[in-house]
């Protein structure tokens, strides 16, 4: 299983082996990082998901499709060249050491 790194805005990080084929956001949600609130509970319909991927991992996730890039104008926090949804990224085998950087707003 790969290992994430899930970055609080205060710094304090917490490393977590989690099972391909969730999303980012189930995982925050599971483990309860209040940073993501994923009021939508998936469906790209809400940007409260909103997180930060390392910018040298981006490549792990296909590009935001339309729809995410849509929605990515609506988030709390500012939007960055490597802000995305976390509901649209599925962890993948090759998502080991993973670096996800939580906002620190939603709304
Ligand atoms: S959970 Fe609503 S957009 Fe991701």
């Amino acid at each position: 299983m790969p290992t994430i790194h899930f970055i609080q805005p205060n710094g304090q990080t917490t490393s977590l082996h989690v099972k391909e084929g969730n999303s980012i956001m189930s995982v925050c949600r599971d483990h309860g990082f209040e940073e993501v609130l994923a009021e939508c509970g998936g469906s790209a319909l809400c940007a409260t998901c909103h997180v930060y991927i390392d910018a040298d991992q981006l490549a792990l996730f296909p590009p935001p499709n339309e729809v995410e890039h849509q929605m990515l104008e609506f988030v709390a926090s500012e939007r960055k060249p490597t802000s995305r949804l976390s509901c649209q990224l599925t962890i993948n085998d090759q998502c080991d050491d993973l670096k996800v950087f939580l906002p620190s707003q939603q709304i």
